[in-house]
């Protein structure tokens, strides 16, 4: 855990820096107002903006300058390489080359990792998905899979998103291979294993549409407790946020949303976020691009989603399933939709990103009391300080939080010194 909390360390400290440099320019300068979701996302008491990116985005320039740059994500997800089809392709054999590449982009980066992901029914080699295993065999792929893939990478994941998508729509368990040998079981099975092979590792259950299915989420609630009541521990939910424009529910729904699971004693997050347009409705007319009326709208539904994470205390960050249009993997599972992300296909923000950041401002300015009606206030040392604070005043969630506010305590003696 050391190398993580030294990378985290890393991250908040050179967004905290970029800040103090630009607290020594100027006022009338306001071209270089705090730069970056991340730093911005701390400033307004939350833990990380994050992205998912891959080994297969590594030797595009412009892509790479903006996912280093300075305060605009502190944690990346790997979007394939951690998958089990790619880290154990074959019973007992486990590669993990690209995904150690993608780990050491982001040490380089300053950027932790949000690790993704362990029992899951997709993506699986077929030495598992199509064996006829009994009870004793598949507990043992499960056990080796899960404790080899994490004590690889111990040390260096804020969080584990142990079990995906177990779910069905209407809240059923979805017929795995998991599920049709070990029955629920495998779910608080999985959790224990990796209880034992990384224990300072966030645990997560992450899955899709618990925001537009009710008995979805009833459904992922019903997880927590299962893996609770089996006396194993979980750490957090993970909302995918696959969204799409015009059809996301309100920032008060949201909010409801994950104050729900906080309820429950869980950290929540925005693990996935996209929201793309749907270009094959009858309003599109065949155009396949948006047009400023569908940017906007993408830009309130942005907001929903990043504003309810605001709103409850227990959420720690959002993650986008990518930053750039160019890599979005929507438009190749959904055709007919697309450009769901922040930046355009050719790395411009599009008003989604500012209206983000312009939502991130203001929570920062709140927090410390600082007017933003003119120019927007930078995050700074004491901004941080007051976000370790509040995040310790979340609730019993402060205890999980704790390690993490420590290392914000002291980036806080680091700017004493
Ligand atoms: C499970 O199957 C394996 C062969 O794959 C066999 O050796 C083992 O005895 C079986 N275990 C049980 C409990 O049936
Ligand atoms: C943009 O596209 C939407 C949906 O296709 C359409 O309803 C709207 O009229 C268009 N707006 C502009 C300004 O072109
Ligand atoms: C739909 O597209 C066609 C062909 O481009 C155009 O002639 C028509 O005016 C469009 N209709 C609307 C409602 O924009
Ligand atoms: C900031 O506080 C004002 C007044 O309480 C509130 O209306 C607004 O929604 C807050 N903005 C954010 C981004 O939290």
């Amino acid at each position: 855990m050391a190398k993580f909390r030294r990378t985290l360390l890393v991250a908040t400290a050179v967004a905290a820096v970029a800040s103090a440099q630009q607290q020594q320019q100027p006022p009338e300068d306001t071209t270089q107002q705090p730069e970056g979701l991340h730093a911005l996302m701390l400033s307004a008491g939350k833990l990380y903006f994050g992205t998912a990116t891959d080994v297969g985005n590594h030797n595009d320039e412009k892509y790479q300058a903006i996912l280093a740059h300075q305060g605009e994500f502190g944690i990346i997800t790997p979007e394939n390489s951690q998958k089990w089809e790619v880290t154990e392709p074959r019973r007992n054999q486990f590669v993990y080359t690209t995904a150690d590449t993608v780990a050491e982009k982001a040490q380089d980066n300053g950027h932790l990792l949000r690790c993704h992901t362990l029992t899951w029914h997709s993506q699986l080699p077929p030495f598992v998905s199509s064996g006829s295993w009994n009870a004793s065999d598949l507990t043992d792929i499960l056990t080796t899979h899960i404790t080899n893939v994490m004590t690889h990478f111990k040390g260096r994941c804020y969080a584990w998103d142990v079990v995906n998508e177990a779910l069905e729509e209407d809240g059923t368990y979805r017929e795995s291979v998991f599920y049709e040998v070990l029955g629920d079981k495998y779910i608080p099975l999985s959790f224990k294993i990796a209880a034992q092979a990384d224990p300072e590792a966030k645990l997560y259950y992450n899955d899709f549409n618990l925001e537009t299915s009710p008995k979805k989420a009833d459904g992922a609630e019903r997880i927590v407790k299962l893996v609770r009541d089996a006396g194993e521990r979980i750490d957090g939910v993970g909302f995918q946020g696959h969204l799409i424009v015009g059809q996301t529910p309100s920032r008060r729904a949201l909010a409801a949303l994950l104050s729900r699971f906080a309820r429950l004693g869980v950290e929540v997050a925005w693990t996935e976020l996209d929201i793309a347009h749907d270009f094959s409705s009858a309003a599109s007319n065949g155009s396949s691009a948006a047009n400023a009326t569908q940017l906007e709208q993408q830009a309130a539904d942005y907001v929903s989603v990043v504003g309810a994470c605001l709103d409850e205390p227990r959420c720690v960050g959002v993650t986008v399933w990518q930053f750039t249009d160019k890599y979005s993997w929507v438009p190749l599972a959904f055709p007919g939709r697309g450009e769901p992300c922040l930046w355009t296909a050719t790395y411009t923000k599009k008003p989604a990103y500012d209206a983000v950041s312009k939502l991130l401002r203001e929570a920062a300015a709140n927090k410390t009391g600082v007017s933003t009606s003119s120019a927007p206030t930078l995050p700074t040392p004491s901004s941080i300080s007051g976000a370790a604070a509040a995040l310790s005043r979340g609730g019993s969630g402060g205890a999980l939080l704790s390690p993490l506010l420590g290392v914000v305590g002291g980036l806080m003696a680091m700017f004493v010194l």
